[in-house]
């Protein structure tokens, strides 16, 4: 009987200490699931939030600003030439956004912004860009510049060590694709998985001045 009873108090006392460290691994877990930034913040954190500004340079040399395309509908996607698959995947997208438009996308600029400005020269875009669409104009710039430019945006970015990538270190970086109206305002982020269909019929109910996106 007592043999019995001590059991069931280390039973007991195991059940105890199980609960305790699932316990505080679940608060560990969500510890670090709140502190990890969020890449792609919700569009409503981003309308509030984000300021369209930049000041970089073309893949072909020349200084531009938000100002040199206002008037313009802008197609904003961050990334770095290197990037193994979400960058290419977002600019094949693009290419085919802007494909699909034809003449009537005349008034859409997209923008490729690099977040890894250390690898990105003017002419590293000018190769990266033209292999997916002649609309396409690649920006990057100083250091600075690139970190003020994802600041307004609201773009996270961050250097990986990655032994396998060129250099030694590969970027992490938010995925979305930004459309920017012809003043210069943030509308709406697209996904750079969502089809070319989706993104080429809500930016022709745009260009048509139908409210509804
Ligand atoms: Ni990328």
């Amino acid at each position: 009987m007592r043999r019995s009873l001590s059991r069931l108090r280390t039973v007991r006392h195991i059940l105890w200490g199980v609960i305790l460290l699932a316990g505080v691994g679940l608060g560990g877990f969500e510890l670090w699931h709140r502190t990890r930034p969020d890449p792609n913040p919700t569009a409503q954190e981003m309308a509030s939030s984000i300021v369209a500004n930049f000041t970089l340079s073309t893949h072909t040399g020349a200084t531009a600003s938000d100002a040199t395309y206002r008037g313009r509908w802008l197609l904003v996607f961050f990334g770095f030439t290197h990037c193994p698959d979400v960058c290419p995947t977002g600019l094949a997208t693009i290419a085919q956004v802007m494909d699909e438009l034809g003449p009537e996308g005349e008034a859409v600029q997209p923008l490729f912004i690099s977040i890894d400005p250390e690898r990105d020269t003017p002419e590293a875009m000018a190769e990266f860009v033209s292999a997916f669409h002649p609309r396409i104009v690649g920006l990057t710039g100083a250091t600075e510049a690139v970190a003020a430019a994802a600041k307004n945006f609201r773009v996270y970015y961050e250097r990986v060590e990655d032994a396998s990538s060129p250099n030694g270190y590969t970027m992490e970086h938010t995925t979305s694709i930004y459309l920017i109206d012809p003043e210069g305002r943030f509308v709406k982020p697209y996904s750079y998985s969502a089809t070319s269909e989706d993104i080429a019929d809500s930016l022709r109910r745009k260009l048509k001045g139908k409210g509804q996106i």
